[in-house]
């Protein structure tokens, strides 16, 4: 139960959670469902709503931090055709796990956040696509789907007020590049799950050519509390203009990894210090802030830094999913890229050329620098081979393979140095890089 250490400071999807009470009885002892029925007695505007995830400043939490009103705005007003509300629930980036544990602890959150989120773009079909690997997260949230539709809350004409919504959960097998949004499409329509050239956005080609508006799990989950508690007051739960609460997954090399729900803009030494501080009192070497698309920093660069969307770019790296990776002064540079690098040469679909091709050279040269065979000119060959995937490829996934190189190569270019010149690591030998 990685989101229950009771070390939160502002709990807001969290609240009350003790890891068995998410059924919809708990939920609504929560105050659950207030929101939707409030919003559907009252026949509320959907501009009214819109304008409370705008006033709360909620970002996607997927990873792209794209402006959810924004994004919803995007739908057409009058559409012929079928309209489709997709939860992505396909996270799988490498040091994040905070959707599994929503999906597993609220879902009825999530399941109240979609119907507010569909009322207010006109939407009557909604699909949550769960990752393939977590077989009883997907499960649980049949059951929940099972549980609201039963009391009501999913079906024609609810609550009496001519609103009808209707939700399915799908899951995937398991691909990484699944979680890629046009991917998700492919795989939903049945086909091979790869990406599609953007433009043209789902919002206006997306399931099966209808327009399409895809959220992530952690952004659909706080609609319910953005309506109950105002926008604003939401917002001001962040710290100094960074708006809201935000779920980190902190893994690595710190004391209590799990799932931390805590104000925008807290700083990173806070929220180590929530999950114990680095393992054994060692100093933190390096850290990925945003998960594994996200470029390293060193240690001392996060030591002043906030948990911010701005902070983190200005640094040179991004907020991404929020999955925070620590790093102590014990890990090997060269091997930590090494992991990362294979893990996206595993999942390229295989579709663009200097995708397919180029993240199998960079783990080739990795895996040479790291057995001691580096020659000196391989690290400019790694970046260059980088910076020749970066931009030219049809989805992100290039570009998430191209980074971390180049930060790595720009953060610890020394100790990358020290493994050519000395053909060994200056971690594990004792020597100073
Ligand atoms: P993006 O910036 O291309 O798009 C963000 C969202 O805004 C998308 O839903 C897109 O459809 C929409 N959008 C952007 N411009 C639009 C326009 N002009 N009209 C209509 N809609 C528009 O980013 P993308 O490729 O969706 O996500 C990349 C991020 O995903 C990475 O930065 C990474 O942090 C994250 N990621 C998360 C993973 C996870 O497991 N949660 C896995 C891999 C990556
Ligand atoms: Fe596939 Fe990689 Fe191209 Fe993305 S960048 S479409 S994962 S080959």
């Amino acid at each position: 139960m990685t989101c229950l250490h009771g070390r939160h400071t502002e709990p807001v999807l969290f609240r009350e959670l003790t890891g068995d009470n998410w059924t919809l009885a708990d939920y609504m002892t929560r105050g659950g469902y207030g929101q939707i029925r409030r919003i559907l007695d009252g026949r509320m505007p959907a501009e009214r709503i819109v304008a409370e995830v705008r006033a709360a400043g909620l970002r996607g939490r997927g990873g792209a931090g794209f402006p959810t009103a924004v994004k919803w705005g995007f739908m057409p007003k009058a559409h012929a055709g079928q309209t489709y509300l997709i939860c992505n629930a396909d996270e799988s980036e490498p040091g994040t796990f905070k959707d599994r544990d929503i999906l597993r602890y609220n879902p009825h959150a999530v399941i109240e956040g979609m119907l507010i989120a569909a009322y207010a773009m006109g939407i009557t079909a909604g699909y949550v696509y769960v990752h393939g690997e977590i077989w009883s997260v997907y499960e649980r949230f049949e059951e929940a789907i099972g549980q609201a539709r039963e009391a009501g809350f999913i079906g024609k004409n609810l609550m009496g007020s001519g609103f009808d919504f209707e939700l399915h959960a799908v899951h995937g097998y398991g691909a990484y590049i699944c979680g890629e949004e046009t991917a998700l499409l492919e795989s939903m329509e049945g086909k091979r799950g790869q990406p599609r050239f953007k433009p043209p956005f789902p919002a206006a080609n997306g399931l099966y050519g209808q327009p399409t508006t895809i959220n992530n799990v952690e952004t659909l989950a706080y609609v319910p509390f953005i309506m109950a508690m105002g926008g604003n007051h939401w917002a001001a739960l962040g710290r100094e203009g960074c708006p809201g609460t935000k779920i980190f997954s902190l893994s690595g090399d710190v004391v209590f990894p799990g799932n931390y729900e805590v104000p925008l803009g807290i700083s990173f030494a806070e929220l180590l210090a929530l999950a114990g501080g680095v393992k054994g009192g060692r100093k933190v070497k390096a850290v990925i802030p945003g998960g594994s698309s996200s470029p390293v920093l060193r240690g001392e660069t996060m030591l002043r830094l906030n948990m911010d969307y701005d902070s983190i770019a200005k640094a040179g790296s991004m907020l991404g999913t929020g999955g925070v990776i620590v790093l102590d002064e014990t890990r090997c540079m060269v091997k930590s890229l090494l992991n990362l690098s294979r893990f996206y040469r595993n999942e390229s679909c295989g579709q663009c050329t200097p995708c397919r091709e180029g993240t199998g050279w960079l783990v080739k040269l990795i895996e040479r620098i790291e057995r001691g065979d580096g020659k000196p000119d391989d690290l400019d060959l790694l970046d260059s081979v980088a910076s020749n995937i970066q931009g030219r490829t049809i989805c992100a996934l290039g570009d998430a393979a191209a980074m971390p190189i180049r930060s790595f190569l720009k953060c610890f270019r020394q100790e990358f140095e020290y493994h050519v010149e000395h053909k060994q690591c200056p971690v594990a030998s004792g020597g100073q890089a």
